[in-house]
């Protein structure tokens, strides 16, 4: 072995005096990399989603470059290295549909390279999951800085959310409050930056739970994407890396069960996304950590709603970071929290918030002073949903937490689009808006279709919402009466498949019920006639996709990544063709 590198992971490639440690550092030689610039060097990677088919990640090259700069000043050796990446707009039918290539594919890069530790590099929705799912599996050191909330656009004297106000502008639209000329300015408006979703979106919501997992740096979260305070977190994150790698302190230390309580406990005060529901299932079944539906809800009820953030509240993520940001909205949870939780900067999570204050509390309310007593997102299960579904309540309306009303089923999306806006349409207020074949396997993907439109003929009477049930998921910049995630989806036999029109549907979300009111013995005999629903796909990764996808309740990982694996990559020899 060569000297000062024989502790590290990547001295196995590295180190040997023989004929693959020669070919191993020849490689790097070929790159301008010298003997000594490797010797006794952590070799950070740095995992990059950079895309240009991914807007939100778009600067990723530029904060890259403050990576390795933090890591050359810390005494290490970066190498970056590609990934897929995942552009939630661009990609059909869904990136979701993507994220467990994404997160093999990190994990893979991760394990079979001469790595001592890994900066992941995410952002847009898929690209934290992936990452973070990736580097379980794999386990060897990382640390993760994401890419920032977008700067907010203006749009007639309202600043904007990346997709909340996008969804109100629709309906104005299709209500014909508003032209298509003035729909022309608002897209002209609409997007002034890179960076990810700026209001308490998927993106914003992963980056948080981030935060609160111990995966990050203290208060990096919800810096936003053009502020030079990011750049300087990037470099902070690579000398971190370098640390990191010498201490060898791996995910596995830090995502533990309570990591992931007090991530779910700030996705409810923030009032995240029902995305990142799916996430933390996916991560918690990498790492081996017991997690169900029913420990979200269980800390939805005891943990306040705290930030005022669209789509939830009122403001964006730029106005919370500088109310105090996620260390003071976790610093105002303390007492819920498992403050002793060991972070990837070697401290607890505790540290890291300490004297964190809020400094506006029309953006960070107290936590005796809540927004609301309860959390943002509850579980449902019942006739209807098995194995549960999500409502986010904290974005739908009070008075339809409680409905019972006649079903008017949707097939699958195509279904909605050729029929949500005819006059003929039978339906009410009361109706209740089902659409199936749109979960992990039957959309497929589970397209963030759950938040349906409401009919053009009730929005011209003045509906504003509605109650709608799907297998599908919602993006997390929407809002409404939306209850998703059934489990199990129609396309897995669940018997959402079974709904007719007119079918009567009870939603009790304080009683935590979604009942179909049809006898069972109906439902089974309809499910009998259906018979089992076409594969979308029957070669290629989309085929291996439905043959291993398992249901929004347990992730929609794959069921052969769920548990730990191996952290060496096979094939490392040493002293082949003799030693010298
Ligand atoms: Fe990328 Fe919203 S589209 S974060």
């Amino acid at each position: 072995m060569l000297g000062a590198m024989s502790e590290l992971r990547s001295a196995r490639w590295f180190g040997g005096r023989d004929l693959p440690g020669f070919i191993h550092r020849a490689s790097l030689h070929a790159e301008g990399i010298s003997r000594s610039a490797l010797a006794g060097r952590p070799v950070i990677g740095i995992c990059n989603s950079w895309s240009e088919l991914v807007n939100c990640n778009l600067h990723f090259r530029a904060l890259a470059e403050s990576v390795k700069r933090g890591v050359l000043l810390a005494g290490g050796l970066p190498l970056e290295f590609p990934t897929i990446s995942l552009g939630e707009n661009l990609m059909k039918p869904t990136a979701m549909l993507f994220r467990n290539l994404m997160a093999m594919d990190v994990e893979e890069c991760i394990r079979a390279y001469p790595l001592d530790a890994v900066v992941l590099l995410g952002g847009c929705d898929k690209t934290v999951p992936a990452q973070l799912m990736g580097a379980a599996s794999a386990d060897v050191p990382a640390i993760m800085i994401t890419g920032g909330p977008s700067q907010p656009a203006w749009f007639r004297g309202r600043q904007l959310g990346a997709g909340t106000d996008l969804w109100h502008y629709v309906d104005e639209l299709r209500a014909g409050r508003m032209s298509e000329a003035e729909f022309d300015e608002l897209e002209a408006a609409s997007t002034t930056s890179y960076g990810h979703c700026n209001e308490m979106g998927t993106a914003s919501t992963m980056a948080s739970l981030v935060e609160a997992l111990g995966m990050c740096l203290p208060g990096t979260a919800s810096i936003p994407a053009v502020d030079a305070a990011r750049v300087r977190a990037a470099e902070a994150t690579g000398s971190r890396a370098v640390e990191l790698a010498r201490e060898e302190l791996r995910p596995s230390q830090i995502l533990t069960v309570e990591a992931f309580d007090n991530a779910i406990t700030l996705l409810m005060a923030i009032g995240g996304g029902t995305n990142a529901v799916i996430h933390l299932l996916a991560l918690a079944g990498r790492v081996d950590v017991p997690l169900t539906l029913e420990r979200f809800h269980e800390l939805s009820q005891r943990t306040p709603l705290l930030a005022n953030v669209r789509p939830s509240g009122d403001h964006l993520v730029e106005q919370l970071h500088h109310a105090g940001g996620i260390r003071a909205v976790l610093n105002e949870l303390a007492p819920l929290l498992h403050g002793d939780a060991v972070t990837v900067t070697g401290a607890a999570l505790a540290d890291g918030f300490a004297g964190a204050e809020a400094l506006d509390r029309d953006v960070i309310a107290a936590f005796a002073a809540p927004l609301a007593a309860e959390g943002g997102i509850a579980v449902v299960r019942g006739s209807l949903a098995p194995d549960g579904a999500l409502i986010k309540r904290s974005a739908a309306t009070p008075e339809l937490l409680r409905h019972r009303g006649p079903a008017l089923v949707f097939e699958d999306i195509y279904d909605v689009a050729a029929r949500i806006d005819d006059p003929a349409l039978d339906v009410t207020a009361d109706s209740v808006l089902v659409l199936r074949n749109a979960g992990p396997k039957g959309g497929p993907g589970m397209p963030e279709w759950g938040q349906l439109p409401i009919p053009k003929k009730l929005l011209e009477q003045g509906v504003t919402d509605m109650v709608r049930i799907s297998d599908a998921r919602m993006s997390g910049t929407a809002f409404g009466t939306v209850v998703l995630h059934v489990a199990p989806e129609a396309a897995a036999g669940g018997p959402l498949r079974a709904v007719q029109d007119g079918d009567t549907i009870v939603l009790d979300v304080d009683a935590q019920r979604l009942d179909l009111d049809v006898p069972a013995e109906e439902v089974a005999r309809r499910l009998e006639l259906l018979g089992p629903p076409a594969p979308k796909y029957r070669r290629g990764y989309g085929a291996l996709y439905l043959e291993h996808v398992l249901q929004a309740n347990e992730g929609c990982d794959f069921d052969f990544l769920r548990g730990r694996g191996d952290t060496e990559p096979l094939g490392l020899l040493t002293g082949w063709i003799g030693g010298w």
